[in-house]
């Protein structure tokens, strides 16, 4: 029916703003109902800006008190404003303060966007356009000011005070109010301004930089979380040292302060020194967080902390940069826990997610290029492609340029662009004139939407010794994007011998290579080595070199005989997902394996496992049989969703069968006796041995009574839930007590409860729409919380195909009609949740039409956000 305002928002059109912004001051005043926020900004026209220019400030559910020029009011003819504009009508043609004040009410704030209250703490989120949810602003990343803070509020409610930057006074006003003023130095933009207010406890730390200045760190928790908060300070301080050694970046404030709170809409925000996090990305303790938790602290603490050189210091033009700041940043955390850790291990990881979450997004309905060129809702442009493809860009920046190149680029971009707001191509040429190279094709990757697939042929004339390859390009059209260009593909290759070692070449030539590089930067290229003394297997995309789909001409032999073989891990985990996933999908199809493919494949695995060279971590990831989302996107069209889980459960039956035992006794050996540690080989010989009770569970009949013996016997919640998601996901006998058991007994932890909701959700049972909809619409169910409501619909939409694409419908109508209602209160996580409908052109007919059926009857039944009605006309269309 009726939606917002349906404008969008063009690249082409930017323009500076006619006006700049010289300082920033707020006062906040933080009662218990209300805040009331005066801001006075030190304002003066560009050069170029002719007089009589109006000042048009944003605004967004705001409501004006009172506004000033210069100390004197403002007589009703100079300005105009309403909930979304500030217009000064004809502002004096000089450096003149505007005094507005504004009054909010944040406890009625549930979209989580400028001044909020999330269990009584006063929290604000401003990226991207938050601020002007505070106060009348020009709320876009290009105007840059220093900001000082003021505020007071009652000292019960709220004895903590912090706000960007420096504490420079603090004090007493009687009545039971206090105060503290807080003074960023460094020019920033809107949307990195932070204030908090609450009751809070709190752990401290210090760091010494690099040029010894000694920085005092806080961590910032609910009462009673303190002792849950260390995991998160030793990552950080692990951050601020790696940045210096592997970017010479140091930290320029004297404080950096995290706050973690319950209600948020993203992971954590990077505001200058005063970071906030959902509380699930800092807590952490044995009994309550597994592994994996752990894992993603460590990484989304690095993630915000980075930002403050690759976000903050040189930040984004206008939000069409985004993935300056984002794939960047994500590619810096990425580098972090490959340090950290194994970097093999982070590297498949890696691409996982980017198989798992990215790649179809690239291929369907929400597609768009990392750096798009219109959008009508800026929050629904935080995507996976922005994010996890950014990342891959600038991955295949490093590998082009090499270590010591890309480095000295990174040492111009902030040499060059530091205290600015810039854009990709600032970017790109900080890379080009590091390097010398021209890199006018290689910025394609940032222009134009899609998964490249490159196709792959080769020949070998044992007269000649020569042997031919060739590579091939294509991108299938995306939205808006009828025809593509032919990218710069950057392709990491070895040839391998008979014998499984490296095998050496003479020349090489019909096309572009460096040392063990292939540039394909045409549709097709053929090249021709000479000297090969035999015919080799190719060993193409190293370490996964460039973000594309492989049409691999091996056939499972070759592509077992690398998974033995191959010197580069990656390509080694990589061929046996690939071997696994084609026999699957092909079943799924109506082609059945023989029993040979079987055979050979269940000795790979089996020889991975009893490699002694391999670590734990790297095993697990190999035993991972590839999920039913990843197997439908291969085969890409007409999926039905229940043929691909019978086919998966199948093969791993027939893979398991004939040597449970051994696996079995494989996993009870297993079994980690020392004092947990979050540690990278511990965490790794958990994932192995859950690995193995997942392949069992699946494979055998011993699972079900595996997993619940583990399930009971658990020391960590790393056991314990993985017992509880294996037996949920297969709906083994033992399925439902355990869900009963956890769910009580953890009760009264939240971040547990998000735990139980995604088994609950990603459970293929026949009961799981039903169940969840009780858990929904139960009095007690948080209704406004995004983990709760993500760890129950987010899970559901993108891991539980058999459920949510059902055929009957009733999977599609459920969210649906969930999105309805939790688009009133937080538009941001309902547009979310939507996007698992991005599936849809998958589908086989059937569930397609019910699929649609559902999103229609939402769009003309509903009165939707911006947010939730860009998404849904992007997937009808
Ligand atoms: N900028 C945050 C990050 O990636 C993400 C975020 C976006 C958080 C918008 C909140 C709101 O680090
Ligand atoms: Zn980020």
């Amino acid at each position: 029916m009726r939606t917002e305002t349906e404008q969008t928002i063009y690249l082409k059109d930017y323009a500076p703003t006619p006006y700049r912004i010289v300082s920033v001051d707020l006062d906040f005043k933080i009662l218990e109902d209300t805040t009331r926020v005066r801001a006075q900004l030190t304002i003066e026209p560009r050069e170029q800006t002719p007089p009589g220019t109006p000042l048009v400030l944003n605004g967004d559910e705001l409501k004006l008190d009172s506004v000033a020029v210069d100390g004197a009011p403002l007589v009703l003819s100079a300005y105009v404003s309403d909930a979304n504009a500030l217009t000064l009508v004809e502002p004096p043609h000089r450096r003149f303060v505007l005094e507005t004040e504004v009054t909010l009410n944040p406890a009625a704030n549930t979209k989580l966007m400028g001044l909020y209250r999330s269990s009584g703490t006063w929290c604000t989120q401003c990226e991207p356009e938050g601020f002007r949810r505070i106060t009348y602003y020009l709320d876009r990343p290009d105007v840059l000011a220093p900001f000082k803070v003021r505020m007071s509020a009652p000292k019960a409610l709220a004895p903590v005070l912090l706000a960007n930057g420096n504490l420079v006074d603090q004090g007493d006003l009687g009545d039971g109010m206090h105060y503290a003023v807080w003074e960023d130095p460094f020019l920033k933009p809107a949307y990195l301004f932070a204030l908090v207010a609450g009751d809070l406890g709190s752990i401290s730390d210090s760091f010494t930089t690099m040029s010894g200045r000694k920085v005092s760190l806080g961590i910032y928790c609910t009462h009673g979380k303190e002792n849950e908060c260390h995991y998160a300070m030793d990552s950080l301080k692990r951050s601020m040292a790696w940045d210096e050694r592997r970017f010479g970046r140091e930290y320029d404030l004297d404080v950096f302060n995290i706050v973690a709170v319950s209600d948020f809409n993203f992971g954590a925000m990077e505001n200058k020194g005063l970071n906030i996090f959902n509380d699930k990305l800092v807590f952490a303790q044995p009994e309550t967080a597994t592994d994996a938790n752990y894992h993603s602290i460590e990484r989304v603490i690095a993630h915000e902390y980075f930002h403050n050189w690759t976000g903050n210091r040189i930040t984004c033009r206008d939000w069409f940069q985004l993935c300056l700041k984002e794939g960047l940043t994500v590619f810096r955390d990425q580098e972090f826990t490959s340090d950290e850790r194994s970097r093999p291990v982070q590297r498949i990881h890696d691409v996982q997610n980017l198989r798992t979450s990215q790649f179809p997004e690239d291929g369907g309905p929400l597609a768009h290029p990392p750096r798009p060129d219109s959008f009508r809702e800026i929050n629904n442009f935080y995507t996976t492609t922005v994010y996890e493809k950014g990342a891959e860009i600038v991955r295949m920046l490093a590998t082009l340029l090499g270590e010591a190149g890309f480095r000295k680029a990174m040492d111009l971009y902030f040499e060059r662009h530091d205290g600015e707001a810039t854009t990709i191509e600032a970017f790109i040429k900080v890379f080009e004139d590091a390097s010398g190279r021209d890199l006018s094709q290689f910025a394609t990757w940032y222009l134009q939407a899609g998964t490249p697939q490159v196709g792959v042929t080769d020949s070998y004339d044992p007269a000649s010794q020569t042997y031919t390859l060739t590579l091939t390009q294509k991108v299938e059209p995306t939205p808006g994007e009828p025809t593509k260009k032919p990218l710069l593909i950057p392709v990491r290759f070895g040839l391998i011998g008979p014998n499984g070692s490296p095998m050496g070449f003479g020349s090489v030539s019909g096309g572009a290579v460096e040392d063990d590089l292939i540039l394909l930067d045409r549709d097709s290229v053929t090249l021709t080595f000479t000297g090969v003394a035999n015919k080799p297997v190719p060993s193409l995309f190293r370490g996964f070199s460039a973000p594309v789909k492989i049409a691999s001409n091996l056939g499972q032999e070759e592509l077992l005989f690398l998974a033995r073989h191959d010197s580069d891990p990656f390509n080694r985990w990589d061929a046996l997902q690939t071997a696994t996933t084609t026999l699957i999908a092909n079943a799924a199809t109506g082609t059945a394996w023989s029993g040979t493919e079987v055979d050979a494949l269940r000795q790979a695995l089996v020889d991975t496992l009893d490699n002694p060279e391999l670590d734990d971590a790297f095993k697990a990831q190999v035993i991972d049989i590839p999920t039913e989302p990843v197997i439908g996107r291969h085969i890409g069209k007409n999926v039905d969703p229940d043929a691909i889980a019978r086919a998966r459960a199948d093969l791993v039956r027939a893979l398991v069968g004939p040597v449970a035992e051994k696996l079995e006794s494989i996993y009870r050996g297993l079994e980690v006796t020392a004092p947990y540690s979050p540690d990278a080989r511990q965490a790794g010989q958990r994932s192995l041995r859950n690995g193995l009770l997942n392949l069992l569970t699946t494979g055998s009949d011993r699972g079900s009574d595996l997993a619940s013996r583990q399930y009971d016997n658990a020391t960590n919640m790393t056991d314990r839930y993985a017992a509880m998601a294996i037996s949920a996901r297969n709906w083994t006998a033992g399925a439902p007590a355990l869900l009963g058991d956890f769910r009580t007994r953890f009760a009264g932890d939240p971040l547990v409860f998000d735990k139980w909701l995604t088994a609950s959700a990603q459970a293929p049972d026949d009961g799981a729409i039903e169940r969840m909809r009780a858990t929904l619409t139960a009095p007690d169910f948080p209704r406004t919380n995004p983990n709760r409501l993500r760890s129950l619909l987010g899970s559901f939409v993108m891991a539980n195909p058999v459920q949510f694409a059902r055929a009957d419908g009733l999977g599609f109508r459920f969210v649906t009609e969930a999105v309805a209602e939790i688009d009133k209160v937080n538009p941001q996580v309902a547009s979310r949740i939507l996007t698992g409908f991005r599936i849809l052109p998958t589908l086989e007919t059937r569930r397609r039409d019910v699929g649609l059926d559902a999103l229609r009857a939402l769009k003309e039944q509903h009165t939707l956000s911006r947010n939730v009605s860009e998404i849904l006309d992007r997937i009808i269309a």
